[in-house]
């Protein structure tokens, strides 16, 4: 059992603290927000996030888990603390490190006791190095401190389960010290460890990171060049899921890739190879990619309503994926102010994240537009002109297309994540345009329709 101090209760910072302490170690977490350290305290998690809850009031109760701002009581006498803060994005795509560089700091100024840092943070190759470098400068006791790299690999909405059952902990160190405690400090997880250096270890969190957005981001390529040759995405996906080479994971086509992490790298990682002198051209195109599939749909609509002026508009979806709360550069911050620019009516449906997008869109006019928060998909689509799916929440999932049929006013539906069957969708008579799939428009639906009725006729 160790004694671990967890700077930064963000996604990071709070499920890595709570899983150590679940797996038997003994954690403080610290945190700068008085008010956010006595919520968690009372058990209540800051972040929407499957089990966690449950975990922190277990831990809690148990005594292995405790929440302060006073960070010198915290890592004075740590084994180990793990930085888990903000890295991000400034303007020119680089990494803001100045919450990394303030708590090495706080470190540096704390520590009674040796001390291995590990910095959970996403930081840009050769960070970590400087971090120690830092520690070493500001050190007040003569004491041994050393950075090791411990990348996180955790998903939003399953962050509990990734930390817990992990494919592969990263450890970077450079020393058999450093490697040996944050491999000890992570033996009762009984999960597989690679360890390499530091500096490989903050390429590997990058280059996995990117290697899914480039994933992404070509399928995405490919979805709209089978838009235009009359071939299908999901069942280009599907034959090619069967190579075990490129495996079944990641493969869906979309309005693009959100959240605090793929947005983020993508760019980081551009800029460090621009700072180096290398353009990297395979990253650079992703994020080309992206930025234009996220106006996908909105473009496809434009292109076929005359305005969007006085139309009652679904949203169907608001956060960058299902499971989470969380609003990071997701496609409806991109689409939902170019419709209220254009006078649409929008009635929002998000289950979790309703709350967060009425920070920066409050309920009622907005510009030419209005924006309505409703509670469930129905109340969105009642008599609505237009729909836009978003985000593949369940209750979107399990919408029929029956349903879209009778509730809208025209039934008209932009799905960003191709969750219905272009065949059920022409079947119910609705407009259904998609991403990387055969549209079906007015026409089409309503002859597929009348086919339907003569058919049950005859
Ligand atoms: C990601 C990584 O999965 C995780 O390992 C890393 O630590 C942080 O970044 P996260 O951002 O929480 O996690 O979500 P993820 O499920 O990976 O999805 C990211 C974005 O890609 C979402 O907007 C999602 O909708 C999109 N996506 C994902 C697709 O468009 N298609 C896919 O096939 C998969």
């Amino acid at each position: 059992m160790y004694k671990i101090a967890v700077a930064g209760t963000g996604y990071v910072g709070l499920v890595a603290g709570v899983c150590f302490a679940e797996r038997g170690h003994q954690v403080t977490c610290v945190d700068i927000d008085e008010k956010k350290v006595e919520v968690m305290k009372s058990g209540v998690s800051p972040i929407y996030e499957d089990g966690l809850e449950e975990l922190m009031q277990k831990n809690y109760e148990a005594g292995r888990v405790d929440y302060t701002t006073d960070y010198q009581a915290a890592y004075k006498d740590a084994d180990a603390v793990f930085i888990g803060v903000g890295t991000p994005e400034k303007a020119d795509g680089s990494a803001n490190l100045s919450y990394i560089a303030t708590v090495a700091r706080q470190i540096a100024e704390s520590v009674e006791k040796d001390c291995l840092v590990v910095v959970k943070s996403t930081v840009p190759v050769g960070t970590n190095d400087k971090v120690e470098q830092f520690i070493q400068d500001f050190l007040t006791h003569d004491v041994r401190v050393e950075v090791a790299s411990n990348p996180e690999f955790l998903a939003q909405g399953s962050a509990v389960h990734d930390t817990l059952h992990a494919e592969r902990i990263i450890i970077g160190t450079e020393s058999k010290w450093a490697e040996e405690r944050l491999m000890s400090i992570y033996e009762p997880f009984g999960l597989p460890i690679v360890s390499v250096n530091r500096r490989s270890a903050e390429m590997i969190k990058y280059a996995s990171n990117d290697f899914l957005a480039l994933k992404i981001s070509y399928m995405n390529d490919i979805a709209n060049l089978c838009e235009l040759v009359g071939a299908d995405i999901q069942d280009v996906a599907k034959g090619m899921s069967f190579d075990q080479r490129i495996g079944n994971k990641f493969l869906n086509a979309g309005i693009g890739f959100g959240g605090s992490c793929f947005p983020k790298d993508t760019k980081a990682l551009e800029y460090l190879a621009r700072q180096n002198g290398y353009e990297l051209k395979t990253v650079k195109a992703a994020i080309d990619v992206n930025k234009e599939q996220k106006l996908k749909l909105y473009n496809k609509a434009s292109k076929r309503l005359i305005t969007f002026d006085g139309l009652k508009v679904a949203v169907l979806g608001l956060t960058f994926k299902p499971g989470t709360d969380d609003l990071r550069e997701a496609a409806s911050l991109e689409n939902v102010p170019l419709l209220l620019e254009q006078g649409a009516d929008i009635y929002a449906f998000d289950p979790v994240g309703a709350g967060n997008f009425a920070k920066v869109y409050p309920e009622g006019r907005n510009g030419n537009g209005t924006i309505t928060y409703v509670s469930n998909v129905e109340q969105a689509l009642k008599d609505a002109n237009v729909c836009f799916v978003f985000t593949e929440w369940g209750e979107v999932k399990a919408l029929t297309p029956t349903s879209y049929k009778e509730l809208m006013k025209t039934p008209l539906v932009f799905d960003g994540r191709n969750i219905y069957s272009v065949e059920e969708m022409k079947k119910a008579g609705v407009e259904y345009h998609s991403i990387g799939r055969e549209t079906v428009m007015r026409k089409d639906a309503r002859e597929s329709k009348q086919l339907e009725l003569q058919s049950s006729r005859s």
